[in-house]
């Protein structure tokens, strides 16, 4: 598929997949409308940062944090250098003992390794091009429960910052039309790397 192609698909979204769509202020309070006590997983974690509201808001009976842990953290923090990514991030969880569970590897191939219908959310927020955010996609269809929500984070275009182009909206609004899914919540950012949650249209 073209650049061009990508951007006409990502335009097809029809109002009813818009219909109860509401804007929050920020991704904070997305959480406040996921389910308690579910399955969880986070698909990149970098520092935990995140990971650690959606255990404390969310509640998780199991909470999946997945990463290839090979990343250098935010600058400004510079928690961990890259070969001890993963250590950092299994020592700040490990008091919650069997209920987080750290996988390290490529997303989809950790998603793969669930099985069907087994997440009550999924927080995908791993690579951020084109091809990467499908491949994700593609298994979370599959691990997702029939009545499960999608969270996609950085659902914008282009990093202004980096000067990269994301797929993360083209992405996710393929796999909206091609699985019929609907989306509830829109979560600003102050520099618009926002977030969508989508769920599939409950006929
Ligand atoms: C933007 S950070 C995640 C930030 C975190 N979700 C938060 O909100 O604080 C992206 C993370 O994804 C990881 N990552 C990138 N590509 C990946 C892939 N294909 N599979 C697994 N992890 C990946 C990186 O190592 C990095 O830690």
């Amino acid at each position: 598929m073209s650049e061009i192609e990508k951007k006409v698909y990502a335009q097809k979204l029809t109002p009813k997949m818009l219909k109860k769509s509401k804007l929050l202020t920020n991704r904070h309070q997305i959480l406040e409308h996921l389910p308690k006590n579910g399955v969880g997983i986070e698909i990149g974690v970098l520092g935990g940062d995140w990971s650690c509201h959606l255990l404390q808001i969310t509640v998780p009976s199991e909470l999946i944090l997945a990463d290839t842990f090979n990343s250098n953290d935010y600058a400004h923090k510079n928690r961990f250098v890259k070969k001890t990514h993963e250590f950092y991030i299994k020592t700040k969880f490990e008091t919650h003992g069997d209920k987080v569970k750290v996988m390290k590897g490529l997303s989809w191939d950790t998603l793969a390794t669930f099985p069907d219908h087994y997440f009550d959310w999924m927080y995908i927020d791993a690579a951020h091009d084109y091809e990467c955010v499908k491949k994700d996609l593609k298994e979370a269809i599959r691990v997702l429960k029939p009545d499960g929500y999608i969270i996609m984070n950085d659902y914008i275009m282009y990093d202004h910052f980096t000067k990269e182009e994301y797929g993360v909206v083209q992405a996710t609004n393929e796999f909206m039309v091609e699985h019929n899914f609907e989306m509830l919540f829109f979560a600003l950012h102050p520099e618009m790397f926002c977030d969508v949650v989508i769920k599939k249209i409950q006929e």
